[in-house]
């Protein structure tokens, strides 16, 4: 019975390795004839990507863009939204031009395209890969109505440093959970076939190394080991290779001294020849350029040095367009080299169906129709809910009773064109649901709900403008700060609770959005400390695109939720989750640190020589500091729940092990407390002895289990040599038979553990 399986399986495999095999011999053909038509100047358009600049609606056959198109010198282009200026600019390239060749539409859909969900970093916290899966194919369905065809996500950068902003675009620290979600998000974008009219393009990014920028100042240098890199940081983009993404963005930061843009090792011996990728790099904006500044050649020297280390497409700076053709007559560049990128470039197009038909993805009445529909919005606040996570709630404040009076208090609990937080170009945020109203259509007629604005987002205005460069500024009150706060606390003594929206604005994080302090602004907290003396039971409800500091809150707010920044659905989310219509079950992706001094602060570190004993403060001559103790004020993988949940001791299938044998382990969850919850039961693993030095655990796998009050559950996870593998000192990647601690817990650091040996 088994064989007969296995060899249906075998054919099948067999059949569709044919099926792949014609259609990429199909595809050969076609590129082939279609290049042997082609001017070298027309193979050099096709790697030139520009912004949509100044395209309107009915004015795309007159722009600048539309004159470079016609003479064959743009491949595609991004940032353009509607589907009837897509249609008016496809068309110029395919009536207009002499081989007809259909642009690739991009775009920046980083969490939904008009429908947003959740800041990455946010749905990373939900822990659900289904979940995240259907957020982007939701995402793919609406931009692909709007035209798009390609989209700049997944961002998969590993960060470890909360200065850094766009730790907001990522899904953390944690390069396991990183990749799952990598996974997740590609085949949620690109379905199982590129070429049909509602799946859209990948671009994994930003590759390489872009959140190990030194100090979290973006765009800064980035130089680590390679043992780090392919251990650490690497993964997550090459799950999403795996996954078959079909292009990945080069990332503007040097590695090894060579910024990735050109940088040969990264391209071409890790991402083409070890990872067989086989789709497209494109830099990122004006990434080519930029490498004049970091200081290795003239553009036309950068722009020879990107195609030859293998970029394909070049992002608004024009290198390619403008010297190319120079470097191919100087010897510079080869001709090879250039066939090779128009190539991938057209392969693109191919699998997604643009020759077959270039308005495949332009259907007025799909844009009409299946943008911001009430299903994806249900999704939505579904999703949110899901990101949120419940730091504290002393004394069980949450959940809210639907009566009473509540006082709304803070800059963010009105603030509509914050909701969606960084990277939401496509969004309307007029159709956003602010905390205040999401307060009131979840709360009913039965609660009184109060509002005052309490503070200005900082006390410094000049800061201010800064955090909201992009239109998402939150208006400031021109009233002395004290002014604001007794106004607040008047509001707040005529109510039972009080609830303050506090935190950073959406433009806090994000790109060009580092921070050397990251607290809750200044003017933000003189209003939480205000309120909090007061007395009255007090939610901190925590917008934020980063880990911030929050050793005073933890201790002196009785609850905190933080929120994030939801998307489209936030105000809703965050009401059912307040009123308890929802149990709060996300998981922090991130180690959030008492202060900056302690930052990178993850928890998958190495052990040192001098490790402080666990459970200490401080011990001369470990590894410690004076001022502050190693613990973090959150562990990654931290959340709590309005229920409670217990863990029994691990149960192993075996306690020796030899060759590739699977290992059980298991615990019972019981979930003790009086509500429905759901819990993410986390596994890690400890390698005690290494040929190098092994992190103190790992992070292997993870299930997010539903229980009702008094239900218990065998949760089980099994574990194979794979799950033990990891580059070694010769950087291959293998495992090492010896001593393996197990642990499962609710978060990294409180676990049950035990161990195993295993024998090669
Ligand atoms: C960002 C990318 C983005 C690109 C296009 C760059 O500044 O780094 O993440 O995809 O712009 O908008």
């Amino acid at each position: 019975m088994k064989r007969t399986i296995a060899i249906v399986v075998f054919t099948f495999g067999l059949l569709t390795n044919a099926f792949s095999q014609n259609n990429d011999a199909k595809m050969n053909t076609f590129i082939n004839a279609l290049m042997k038509k082609m001017t070298l100047e027309e193979k050099i358009g096709q790697l030139n990507l520009p912004g949509a600049g100044d395209i309107t609606t009915g004015q795309a056959a007159n722009s600048n863009i539309a004159k470079q198109i016609k003479e064959g010198k743009v491949g595609g282009l991004f940032n353009i939204k509607s589907e009837a200026k897509i249609y008016d600019v496809q068309k110029i390239a395919v009536e207009q031009t002499r081989l007809k060749i259909p642009l690739i539409f991009g775009m920046d859909v980083i969490h939904g395209y008009e429908t947003i969900f959740p800041i990455p970093l946010g749905l990373s916290c939900s822990w659900d890969m289904d979940l995240i899966q259907r957020s982007a194919s939701i995402a793919a369905r609406e931009a692909s109505a709007d035209g798009i065809c390609w989209v700049f996500s997944p961002m998969v950068d590993i960060a470890r440093d909360p200065r850094w902003g766009r730790i907001a675009e990522g899904s953390g620290e944690d390069p396991y959970l990183g990749s799952q979600i990598a996974k997740a998000m590609v085949k949620g974008y690109q379905g199982n076939d590129l070429s049909k009219n509602y799946t859209v393009m990948a671009c994994v990014k930003h590759y390489a190394l872009y959140g190990a920028a030194e100090a979290g100042r973006d765009y800064n240098t980035t130089d680590m080991s390679h043992l780090r890199m392919f251990n650490e940081y690497l993964p997550p983009y090459k799950a999403a290779v795996d996954a078959g993404a079909g292009s990945i963005m080069a990332s503007f930061n040097e590695v090894d001294g060579v910024p990735a843009s050109a940088n040969k090792f990264l391209l071409s011996d890790v991402l083409r020849k070890q990872w067989g990728f086989k789709g497209f790099v494109v830099s990122d904006y004006t990434g080519i350029n930029e490498m004049v500044s970091h200081g290795i050649g003239d553009l036309q020297t950068v722009s020879a040095r990107a195609l030859m280390a293998g970029l394909d497409m070049d992002m608004v700076g024009e290198g390619f367009l403008t010297t190319l053709q120079k470097s191919l007559k100087e010897g510079k560049v080869t001709l090879q080299q250039i066939d090779f990128a128009c190539r991938k470039i057209l392969e693109a197009k191919y699998k997604l169906g643009l020759f077959e038909d270039p308005y495949r993805y332009c259907n007025a009445e799909r844009a009409k129709t299946e943008i911001i529909t009430d299903a994806n919005r249900k999704t939505a606040r579904e999703t949110a809910a899901q990101s949120f996570v419940l730091l504290k709630n002393q004394n069980n404040i949450l959940p809210l009773k639907k009566s009473g009076t509540i006082a709304l208090i803070g800059p963010l609990a009105d603030a509509q064109n914050n909701m969606t937080g960084t990277w939401s170009v496509a969004a309307d945020n007029s159709k956003s649901i602010s905390l205040l109203q999401g307060l009131k259509n979840v709360a009913g007629s039965g609660v009184n709900i109060l509002y005052a604005k309490g503070s200005n987002l900082s006390g410094d205005s000049l800061f201010d403008e800064r955090a909201g460069m992009f239109g998402k500024l939150i208006s400031r009150d021109s009233r002395p700060a004290q002014e604001i706060i007794d106004e607040a606390l008047s509001v707040a003594s005529k109510s039972d609770v009080i609830v303050a929206a506090l935190g950073e604005s959406a433009e806090m994080t994000g790109e060009s959005s580092s921070r050397s302090i990251i607290n809750i602004p200044d003017a933000q907290e003189d209003l939480l400390k205000a309120l909090v003396k007061t007395g009255k039971p007090l939610v901190l409800v925590l917008f934020t695109g980063r880990p911030l500091t929050l050793k005073w809150e933890q201790g002196n707010v009785p609850a905190i939720l933080n929120v994030w920044f939801g998307g489209t659905e936030a105000g809703n989310a965050i009401g059912d989750v307040l009123f308890g219509d929802v149990t709060p079950s996300g998981k922090l992706t991130t180690t959030w640190p008492q202060n900056v001094g302690q930052i990178p602060l993850y928890y998958n570190h190495k052990n040192t020589g001098r490790p402080l004993p666990e459970g200490q403060w401080f011990q001369k001559f470990r590894s410690n500091y004076l001022d502050v103790s190693n613990d973090p004020v959150y562990p990654f993988g931290f959340g709590l729940s309005y229920t409670n949940f217990t863990y029994s001791d691990i149960k192993l299938s075996d306690s020796l092990l030899k060759g590739n044998k699977t290992l059980t382990a298991s615990i019972t969850l019981t979930n003790t407390g009086t509500r429905e919850g759901k819990e993410v039961v986390q596994l890690y693993i400890r390698d005690v002895v290494g040929s190098i030095t092994r992190p103190v655990k790992e992070l292997k796998g993870f299930q997010k289990i539903d229980l009702k009050a008094g239900e218990s559950k065998t949760v089980s996870f099994k574990i194979t040599t794979d799950d033990l593998k990891f580059y070694n000192g010769d950087l291959k990647y293998d495992w090492e038979p010896g001593q393996f601690i197990i642990m499962i817990g609710g978060n990294s650091r409180d676990v049950r553990d035990a161990s195993v040996n295993w024998t090669k």
